[in-house]
C-alpha cells in the first residue's frame, strides 16, 4: 500500500491514505492562484472595454465555470492554460446567451454574476448550477437586487436556483446587509456599475475587499468608510481592461500551514501567497494557537499584498475564534478545526452560522468527521468546540466523505495523514474545485 492513492468509483474518486507513512513537510512550494481574485479578474475583464491580461489564474473548476459563462455572453477569453490569459471585454454590453448559464459548484460565479445580469436592460438570462448550488440561499442577493429594481424569478418563491433574470435599468440604493458577505457586497457593486448614482453597501464587519481594489484599478470611482464598513460605487462606470497578476490563494495555503504546524519536523516555505488583511484571519488564529508562521518578502502585486509564508511545527494551544475574525477566515474554519485536534486545551468557534450554507454544512460535516477520527467535538448552532488531544494526538483511521465539498475533502485528507492506519475519503475529487492536483502535492510533500 502506498501512502496515498486515488481510486476511481464511477463518477467519483475515493482517496485512500495510509497515515503511518506521512512525514514532515519541508522545502519550498507555491499554491494555485487565489480563487476570489481569479473570478473577479475574469468578470471585470469581461465587462470592461478593451483587453485584460491575467497571469496566475486558478485553473480550478470554479474559475472555469466563470470563464464559460462569460464566454457564452460574448467575452473573448483566450486559452486558460496560457501563461498570460487575455479577455477581450464587452464594454458593459453582455450578449444574451443562447442557453442556460451553468455556474457548476461556484457560489461566487453565481452571486457576483447575478448583479451583472440583473443590470442588463432588455436581456433575459437563465442561471443554474450543481446540486449544492441549487440548495444554497440566493435570497441574500435576490432581495437587495429586487430593491434596486431587478426582475428575478426562481424556485421556492424566488429564493433558490434555477433563476430567470429579466435585465433592467437599476436604481441607486443603500443596502444594510445583515451578514458580512463579500459575495453579497460584490454582487451589488457590480450591479451598481450601470446605475446612474450611488450604490452603497454597509456590512456588519468587513468581508474580503478584492472587488473594491480591482474595481478601482479598472477605473470605477469608489468611496470607502472603514468606520462603518461601507462602500459606495459612484455610477455609472465604464471599466477599462487592466493587467492582473493573481497571487497564491491563502485559503489553499492554509491546508499546508496546518499540515506543517501539526507534523513534527516540518519546516515549509510557501511562496507568493496573497496576504490581503481581509483574508489573513487564518494567520491571526494560528498565531493565537501558538503556531510558528512568519511572513517573509512582503510586497504588493497589482494592488494586492503578497508574501512568502514560512511555517514550522510547534505545540499548538486552543483558542477562541469568533466575531469579526470569522469573515476573515470563513473558508479556513474546516482546516483550523483539524489544527484544534492537535492543540493543548479546547478551541471554540463561534458566530460561524454562515458555514452551514457553504458548499456543504461545514459545521455538521466537520463535527461528525472529527468525531469519527476520535475527537471530542460539541456542535453548536453557530459553531463548535473541539477538545484538543495535544501535539502527539493519534487519530483513528476511518471512512469519511467530502459531501462534494472541496475544502472538506482537503481538510480531511490532512487529518487522515495523522491517523496511523488506512483511511478513506469518498468523493475526494471535489478538491479540484479550488485546488487541482492537491493530492499529488500532498503525496510529494509528506510521503515519508
Ligand atoms: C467569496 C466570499 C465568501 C467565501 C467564498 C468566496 C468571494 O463567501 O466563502 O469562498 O470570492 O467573494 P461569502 O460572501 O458567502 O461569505
Amino acid at each position: 500500500m502506498t501512502f496515498l492513492q486515488l481510486i476511481d468509483q464511477g463518477a467519483h474518486q475515493t482517496l485512500q491514505i495510509d497515515g503511518r507513512q506521512g512525514g514532515p513537510l519541508t522545502g519550498e512550494m507555491t499554491v494555485p492562484g487565489d480563487k476570489s481574485i481569479s473570478h473577479r479578474s475574469l468578470m471585470l475583464g469581461a465587462i470592461a472595454q478593451g483587453t485584460t491580461r491575467i497571469k496566475g489564474l486558478l485553473l480550478g473548476e470554479d474559475p472555469r465555470s466563470t470563464a464559460a459563462c462569460f464566454s457564452a455572453m460574448g467575452a473573448k477569453i483566450s486559452n486558460l492554460e496560457d501563461e498570460w490569459i487575455t479577455v477581450e471585454g464587452t464594454s458593459g454590453q453582455l450578449q444574451e446567451p443562447d442557453n442556460v448559464l451553468d455556474t457548476g459548484n461556484s457560489g461566487t460565479t453565481f452571486r457576483l454574476m447575478l448583479g451583472l445580469l440583473a443590470s442588463q436592460p432588455n436581456k433575459f438570462f437563465a442561471v443554474t448550477g450543481d446540486d449544492s448550488i441549487r440548495a444554497r440561499p440566493m435570497k441574500r442577493v435576490i432581495a437587495p437586487l429586487t430593491q434596486m429594481g431587478a426582475v428575478i424569478a426562481g424556485k421556492a418563491h424566488n429564493t433558490l436556483a434555477p433563476l430567470g433574470v429579466q435585465g433592467q435599468q437599476l436604481k441607486p440604493f443603500h443596502y444594510h446587509s445583515p451578514i458580512a458577505s463579500a459575495q453579497v457586497k460584490s454582487c451589488l457593486l457590480l450591479a451598481g456599475l450601470s446605475v446612474t448614482g450611488d450604490t452603497t453597501i454597509t456590512e456588519p464587519s468587513l468581508s474580503r475587499d478584492h472587488s473594491e481594489r480591482m474595481l478601482k484599478a479598472f477605473g470605477a470611482k469608489l468611496s470607502i468608510d472603514p468606520t462603518t464598513h461601507s462602500v459606495t460605487l459612484h455610477g455609472p462606470a465604464q471599466l477599462t481592461g487592466q493587467t492582473v497578476i493573481v497571487p497564491g490563494d491563502i485559503s489553499s495555503a492554509a491546508f499546508w500551514l496546518v499540515a506543517a504546524a501539526i507534523t513534527p519536523g516540518s519546516n515549509l516555505l510557501i511562496k507568493n501567497v496573497g496576504v490581503n488583511p481581509t483574508r489573513t484571519g487564518v494567520l491571526d488564529a494560528l498565531a493565537e494557537m501558538n503556531a510558528d508562521v512568519t511572513l517573509e518578502n512582503e510586497r504588493e502585486v497589482t494592488g494586492e499584498p503578497v508574501a512568502d509564508l514560512r511555517v514550522r511545527h510547534s505545540q499548538l494551544k486552543g483558542c477562541t475564534i469568533g466575531g469579526a475574525l470569522i469573515p476573515r477566515l470563513i473558508d479556513e474554519v474546516p482546516i483550523l478545526a483539524v489544527a484544534a485536534l492537535f492543540a493543548e486545551g479546547t478551541t471554540t468557534i463561534t458566530d460561524a452560522a454562515e458555514l452551514r450554507v457553504k458548499e456543504s454544512d461545514r459545521l455538521a460535516v466537520m463535527a461528525a468527521a472529527l468525531t469519527q477520527l476520535g475527537g471530542s467535538i460539541t456542535e453548536q448552532p453557530e459553531g463548535m468546540s473541539i477538545v484538543g488531544m495535544g501535539a502527539d494526538a493519534r487519530l483513528t483511521p476511518t471512512d469519511l466523505d467530502s459531501y462534494t465539498d472541496h475544502r472538506i475533502a482537503m481538510s480531511l485528507a490532512v487529518a487522515a495523514t495523522c491517523a496511523p492506519g488506512i483511511s478513506h475519503i469518498h468523493r475526494a475529487e471535489a478538491a479540484a474545485v479550488s485546488y487541482p492536483r492537491f493530492f499529488d502535492r500532498l503525496r510529494t510533500l509528506s510521503a515519508n
